[in-house]
């Protein structure tokens, strides 16, 4: 596999599965949240073996990592060589530890986000819901103090989203960060309006274009790092999505074409790129890195081999094309051109046929795979093929997953009834 082709391109995870506030602009709806799981040391150390397929690796993206009650160990954990990748958000409000506070400074972590909307006391508390500003303002003095004290702690960088209550206040806050609180980076995001926040809150919370363009202005000249990410802007993929017409098309890229993983604090992951239920659960796993190198592999065969489908589908079609176009009273040397022409159409179409029975063979070989691995492939292409979708590609994950339940019936039945698929 080339090298860029060895990780996933994306990964989130959180070591809890719920926090101690509620923000009015959170993106969580906590209605349909409860609970909270924080990983165990047990399913911890295998999520720590998907390491060298990752990128990057948070420790929170949803949740809030510093309700975990064994935060400190759970740091402790990582392995070293991989504690560049890691990085967190935090919202500072639960009483950290000297241990904690010791073991963050040491980490060696790529950085460590912390979300602060205001130092207005007042202002602080109504954004931040359930915090109490002393507590917060306690831990920012005792982590930046300790962070200060030794120049291996991980950078730090500020979250905070504009609103109509802070405004005006953004660049002392700026200011403030970078001066007393070691801020390297403030992150200024507008809230994503999620349909579950309270419609009057928005409201009153919104701000303008041309108030954030004022606010701009007074920052352009600043000498500190900020920047500004627009959550409600569309991505050059949506864009080019969007100028989809035809509906297969849409269906073929409905999904962006990155590989990613999102794992829960149980330790169920889900393989983002699939867009259908696929949910593994890494407590059952006897091998969780040989099983989701082999998901990526497949993945990447799978492009692979679209690719070189297609080509030979082009050739294939721009000989036929040739020999449409050829008039007919034709000499004989010319026939002698189009049987030619004839064995090098049967030759790509062999070569294609090597190509699929060679994918065949791929997926179907089970030698020295466990049994989980096998049907965990299983299941990939056989979820892929119910989603009905066109395209060359597809086709190919559909005969592959029919050809594995062939061999495999016992297989078939057993994961339909757990994923609950019908036919
Ligand atoms: C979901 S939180 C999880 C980490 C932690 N609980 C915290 O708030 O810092 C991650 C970041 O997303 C931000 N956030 C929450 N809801 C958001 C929304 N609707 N739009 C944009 N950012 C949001 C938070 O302020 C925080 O900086
Ligand atoms: S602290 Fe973070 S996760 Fe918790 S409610 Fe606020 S934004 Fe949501």
């Amino acid at each position: 596999m080339p090298d860029n082709q060895d990780k996933y391109d994306l990964s989130f995870f959180d070591i809890t599965g719920n926090c101690n506030l509620r923000c009015p602009f959170c993106i969580n709806d906590w209605s349909t949240i409860s609970g909270n799981v924080p990983v165990s040391e047990k399913t911890f150390g295998k999520i720590l073996t998907l390491l060298p397929l990752l990128n990057s690796f948070y420790l929170s993206c949803y949740f809030e990592p510093t309700i975990h009650p064994d935060f400190s160990s759970i740091i402790k954990m990582i392995p070293d060589e991989h504690r560049k990748k890691v990085l967190f958000t935090t919202n500072l409000s639960r009483k950290l530890s000297d241990d904690v506070i010791e073991g963050l400074s040491n980490s060696g972590f790529n950085y460590i986000n912390i979300s602060l909307d205001s130092l207005n006391p007042q202002v602080f508390e109504s954004l931040r819901k359930g915090a109490r500003f002393d507590v917060f303002y306690d831990n920012l003095r005792c982590l930046t103090d300790a962070f200060s004290a030794n120049p291996n702690a991980p950078p730090l960088r500020y979250i905070t989203i504009l609103n109509r209550h802070n405004v005006d206040e953004i660049p002392k806050l700026i200011e403030d960060c970078a001066t007393n609180y070691l801020s390297t980076m403030n992150e200024l995001r507008t809230f994503v309006p999620m349909p579950h926040i309270n419609k009057d809150w928005i409201k009153d919370n919104e701000i303008t274009e041309d108030r954030r363009n004022t606010l701009w202005e007074t920052l352009y000249e600043f000498p500190h790092k900020w920047m500004y990410v627009d959550y409600g802007k569309k991505s050059e993929y949506d864009e080019f999505f969007d100028s989809l017409e035809d509906p297969k098309k849409k269906k073929i890229y409905f999904l962006p074409p990155f590989t990613g993983l999102r794992i829960s604090s149980e330790g169920i992951v889900e393989l983002t790129h699939m867009g259908i239920e696929s949910k593994y659960d890494i407590n059952k796993m006897d091998d969780p890195y040989g099983m989701f190198k082999e998901i990526l592999a497949l993945h990447h065969l799978d492009v692979e081999r679209a690719g070189e489908i297609k080509n030979l589908h082009c050739e294939k079609l721009s000989i036929m094309k040739e020999k449409d176009s050829v008039i007919d009273n034709i000499t004989s040397e010319k026939n002698a051109a189009i049987r030619q022409r004839d064995d090098s159409i049967c030759n790509l179409t062999n070569e294609r046929n090597a190509l699929t029975e060679e994918k065949h063979t791929l997926t179907a070989e089970k030698d020295g795979l466990t049994d989980e691995l096998a049907t965990v492939k299983a299941t990939y292409f056989y979820m892929l093929s119910q989603k009905d979708m066109a395209g060359v590609w597809r086709k190919f994950r559909h005969s592959a997953g029919k050809l594995l339940f062939k061999n495999n019936p016992k297989l078939k039945n057993h994961i339909k009834k757990t994923l609950r698929i019908g036919k």
